[in-house]
């Protein structure tokens, strides 16, 4: 995102700077406090202060997730269009990455289970689940995370939830629910990833975590970090604990100005001919089928009209796009005119 950082986050920033002090750090006992506190009073989902690994990214964790079932796993299971990390991480340890290409009900990307129910497993397969869903915005709900716990379940399968966007749903009445919450089974089966760096504009800071409840998974998981993989920065342990303590009001007014920017940029590329955007139930992301235009490259057709927008090819979907809606409303407009003044041109 464009945005400053909650100012209670800079000052603690301006804070720790003029003391001047960049030495080693370890996870403030606060910062556990308020992420078990939050994860109960926003998603309703009770967890352990030791679950908690700290992880310097959720790339990281990703891949750390691959490695521990690099013996183990002959696939890793992911729906696509999906965050370009899930299609690259399982190959980092010679593991096949399998594509279920998600399906469109009334309008909306969903996991396609039909597809999914014929596909062949084995035991102690991966499912790589991005939760909300970057790129396509999906807030999966109750129903949809029930029927793919019980998937999950029935087939012994490991789950690694990405619940980075989870603090970013944009429609009010919709909540986030943790699929490691659903029933203590799952919970058993699941690494849910999470960090405040989306949230608060805070990934140059590198921290992030993993919620691990079953103890030998955690083990695991920790084994595949060892010597390798380090604590976040200090810096970065103390300002997510900021964010997560004092940002909610900064969060609350991120969202409305979020919705905004959303409803602003689909009403406009809805009228675009050969443009098919997706509205976003969560996210910054808007999702957009760029294959109406009949052009070579979508994204370097609006990157020559003056429109950085990420190229769907690398989601897995050639011919779509990815509009980032975390600028300001001057940025956006902007943006938007350019990309109407080039489809006009066609
Ligand atoms: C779903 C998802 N996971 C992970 C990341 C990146 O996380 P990090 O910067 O902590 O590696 C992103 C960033 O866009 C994301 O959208």
């Amino acid at each position: 995102m464009d945005y400053r950082s909650p100012q209670c986050v800079i000052d603690l920033a301006e804070r720790i700077c003029m003391d001047g002090n960049f030495g080693y750090g370890v996870c403030p006992s606060g910062l556990y406090e308020v992420v078990q506190s939050r994860t109960l009073s926003l998603y309703d989902w009770s967890i352990n202060q030791n679950w908690l690994t700290w992880l310097p990214g959720m790339v990281c964790g990703l891949n750390v997730t691959c490695r521990v079932f690099e013996n183990e796993a002959s696939q890793v299971i992911t729906n696509t269009p999906v965050y370009p990390p899930f299609l690259s991480a399982p190959g980092n340890f010679g593991i096949v990455s399998t594509r279920i290409p998600m399906v469109l009900k009334n309008n909306r990307f969903t996991i396609d289970f039909d597809n999914l129910n014929n596909l062949a497993t084995q035991k102690g397969d991966l499912f790589m689940l991005c939760h909300p869903h970057n790129p396509v915005g999906a807030n999966f709900s109750r129903e949809e995370l029930l029927q793919l716990e019980e998937y999950i379940l029935d087939r012994e399968l490991f789950i690694c939830s990405d619940e980075i966007h989870c603090d970013l749903i944009l429609d009010a009445g919709l909540k986030h629910i943790p699929f490691a919450s659903l029933s203590e089974q799952i919970a058993d089966r699941t690494i849910t990833l999470m960090a405040p760096s989306k949230t608060f504009n805070l990934p140059g800071f590198g921290c992030s975590f993993a919620v691990i409840s079953n103890s030998s998974l955690r083990r695991r998981f920790k084994s595949a970090m060892k010597g390798i993989v380090p604590d976040p920065p200090a810096m970065g342990f103390r300002l997510a604990e900021e964010a997560y303590r004092n940002g909610e009001e900064w969060r609350e007014r991120l969202l409305i100005y979020l919705r905004c920017n959303r409803n602003f940029a689909f009403n406009k590329i809805s009228k675009m001919e050969g443009l098919l955007p997706y509205s976003p139930q969560a996210t910054y992301l808007l999702w957009i089928d760029a294959r109406g235009l009949n052009v070579d490259c979508p994204h370097s057709f609006f990157e020559d009209a003056g429109v950085g927008l990420s190229d769907g090819s690398d989601f897995g979907a050639p011919g779509f796009l990815r509009l980032n809606l975390g600028c300001t409303r001057d940025v956006l407009e902007v943006a938007i005119s350019r990309m109407r003044s080039a489809v006009a041109g066609l």
